[in-house]
């Protein structure tokens, strides 16, 4: 069995997966053209379009990532080939992390702490109880469902959304075009973990951030084709002073990298992280590619990503 690894730092990841799958022949996209032949599985972040063209015989993709929107749309992306991607995998408590601390970032007044640092204004702010500081979590797969329980655990009352009915422990599930407005009329911090896909586009408009509560904050660590940024940047406003959005924590963007001529580099109220809220870990990730891999090759019933849907 051979298996072509494409990702950054591809050796390491060659060398781990070698640790498990100890009969495999693994190479990275790396190994010149003419030893690229013959592979039966590709894992893979992002690979380039020439790479999924040449070759031909795969019997399985599997995502090094939780998102497949940048593989499905991938134009060398062959359409017998059937793709699974990481779940969790590490990576949801990462998300986790980052959330939380967004979450207290802005229900302990971190953002106005560091305007007043600027302008030498020591004043202390009334701190807001966790549990009147209601938290939505739109998009509850594996990363999302696991990011709403790190938060509940931390106190926060935590609403969930997703496009079918969901229960999860601890949280309050709301689905379909009617659940949406339920739960955003109520959240002081919305946290987007949706997949991109066409159903996705622009969720966070104009329309969805008026329904958030006046002082609201939003976090995205999801993907940046969620928001429409000019509608975001209007419920920002300008200025120090804050918006009917009191700020917001962007982590994932329509286009990566952000372009330098981005108005959010400098919003007062926007911070911007480089997409690093959920690295795929390499040590818990190895280890599910080896499982998903021995799972094609014995020919087991695999949850495998429907294109249509788009994830
Ligand atoms: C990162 O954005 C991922 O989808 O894994």
């Amino acid at each position: 069995m051979r298996v072509l690894i494409h990702i950054d730092q591809a050796a390491t990841w060659r060398d781990a997966l070698a640790e498990h799958l100890p009969d495999a022949e693994i190479l990275t996209s790396e190994a010149p053209a003419n030893q690229r032949r013959d592979i039966d599985y590709l894992a893979a972040w992002k690979p380039p379009e020439a790479l999924l063209r040449e070759q031909t015989d795969l019997k399985g993709i599997i995502n090094l990532g939780a998102g497949v929107d940048a593989l499905l749309n991938n134009p060398g992306l062959p359409d017998d080939v059937p793709i699974v991607k990481l779940r969790d995998a590490g990576m949801a408590e990462l998300i986790g992390d980052y959330v939380r601390y967004g979450v207290l970032h802005f229900q302990r007044d971190f953002d106005r702490y560091r305007r007043q640092q600027a302008r030498h204004e020591w004043r202390e702010h009334t701190v807001d109880d966790k549990r009147d500081w209601p938290v939505g979590v739109l998009g509850l797969g594996a990363i999302g469902a696991k990011v709403a329980s790190m938060v509940a655990a931390d106190g926060f009352p935590v609403h969930g959304w997703s496009r079918s009915p969901k229960q999860l422990d601890g949280i309050t599930c709301h689905h379909g075009d009617d659940g949406l407005p339920e739960l955003l009329g109520q959240v002081r911090t919305l946290v987007l973990l949706l997949p991109g896909t066409p159903h996705t586009r622009h969720i966070i408009n104009a329309e969805a951030l008026a329904s958030l509560p006046e002082g609201a904050s939003l976090i995205n660590p999801g993907r940046g084709t969620l928001v429409d940024e000019a509608a975001l940047l209007e419920a920002l406003g300008e200025g120090e002073s804050e918006g009917r959005l009191r700020g917001a924590l962007l982590d994932a963007f329509p286009a990566e990298p952000l372009s330098e001529e981005s108005p959010f580099w400098s919003h007062p109220r926007v911070w911007v992280t480089p997409h690093m809220a959920g690295p795929t870990p390499l040590k818990d990730a190895v280890g599910q590619v080896a499982e998903l891999i021995e799972a094609f090759e014995a020919g087991e019933t695999l949850e495998t990503v429907d294109p249509g849907a788009g994830y």
